[in-house]
């Protein structure tokens, strides 16, 4: 029932707050019980200027129903003042949502240093900053959720976006880490790739999809992996105009080469439909999965053929 759903007596961070997604998050965590943190350095898209205005009125509007929240408008690169205001206001930290983000699009002949540099310290040091001055609570109090957005541009790569791709994957990566690290104390992480009609992709997006893709239809996927009933961790979802996927890595079963006296160029060339064939399977979720297969491959070493040795793959594959 919605009741089992709610946030009664729980912390929630958001990020970027002031707009957008963000917004929408922090009003549902608000009528749900939550005391949010609205955290919003209130700037451009391209991340100029700066406004405590966007973080203002996202509070008032909390306050406006009934519910509790409280304004921040530090940049999240310093996400320990942002932690610092949860504390504060409300004594403890269960939930973060790393949302903040800028665009600097140009094609990588033309991006410069500056392009890159900005995106990557709003989103992947951003979200390590407030992650990070977090955890420690969320370690001691075994409990917390941590929600990171990456986006699709990350997952397939964009044309313009080199800057904005390389820093959402590796909010993949950093997710997939804190999931690892956080399940002994009840700490879930999850990533999600939305997509919503924000002024972010005002430009982008004809008008009538802009409509369509609604920030109301992200949020309550986000408010299910925030929420304590949340088992899921280090996952990745693609989310967007009410549809909910899951997004794993799929590995082909590979070849294993002989690898005693070394193998050629021509030989890789000579398997390369069955290096990508996609028919037989395997989805590594950790490092010793994804070893595996190198494994048996070593064991190879000790065969004499100098064929490719389909037994040893046969063994491990699951
Ligand atoms: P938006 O531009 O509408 O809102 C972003 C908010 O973040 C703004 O209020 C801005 O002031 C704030 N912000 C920017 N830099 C900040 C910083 N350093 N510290 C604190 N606040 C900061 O963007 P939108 O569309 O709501 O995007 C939210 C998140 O979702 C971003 O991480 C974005 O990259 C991601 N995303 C959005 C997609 C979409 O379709 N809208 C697609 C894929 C990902």
């Amino acid at each position: 029932s919605r009741e089992d759903m709610r946030f009664d007596g729980r912390v929630v961070i958001v990020t970027g707050a002031g707009a957008g997604i963000g917004r929408c998050y922090a009003l549902m965590f608000g009528r749900l019980g939550a005391s949010v943190v609205v955290n919003d350095l209130g700037v451009s898209t391209t991340g100029q200027g700066s406004s405590s205005r966007a973080a203002d009125k996202v509070v008032e509007e909390i306050k406006g129903f009934g519910g509790k929240a409280v304004a921040n408008y530090d940049s999240v690169e310093e996400g320990e003042k942002i932690v610092d205001t949860a504390i504060k206001s409300f004594g403890r930290v269960d939930v973060v949502i790393n949302n903040a983000g800028i665009l600097r699009d140009k094609s990588f002949m033309r991006m410069s240093d500056e392009d890159w540099d900005l995106v990557q310290r709003v989103h992947v040091r951003g979200s390590f900053k407030v992650a990070k001055a977090a955890w420690p609570f969320m370690i001691k109090q075994k409990y917390g959720r941590i929600v990171n957005t990456a986006s699709a541009v990350g997952l397939y790569g964009n044309f313009g976006q080199a800057n904005y791709s390389a820093a959402k994957l590796a909010l993949v990566g950093m997710s997939n880490t804190l999931a690892q690290e956080g399940s002994r104390f009840n700490i879930k992480v999850n990533t999600v790739a939305p997509n919503a009609g924000t002024r972010m992709t005002a430009t982008i997006l004809p008008p009538e999809i802009v409509e369509a893709l609604k920030p109301d239809f992200v949020a309550p996927f986000v408010g299910y992996l925030a929420n304590e009933k949340n088992e899921v961790s280090g996952g990745v979802f693609e989310v967007g105009s009410g549809w909910i996927s899951r997004v794993r890595w799929q590995r082909s079963r590979g070849v294993a080469f002989p690898i005693r006296n070394g193998f050629s160029i021509e030989q890789v060339a000579s398997k390369w439909k069955e290096i990508v064939d996609f028919k037989s399977v395997d989805y590594p979720t950790n490092p010793t999965e994804s070893l595996s297969m190198m494994i048996s491959s070593v064991e190879n070493v000790n065969k004499p053929s100098d064929k490719t040795d389909d037994k040893a793959i046969d063994k491990t594959t699951v």
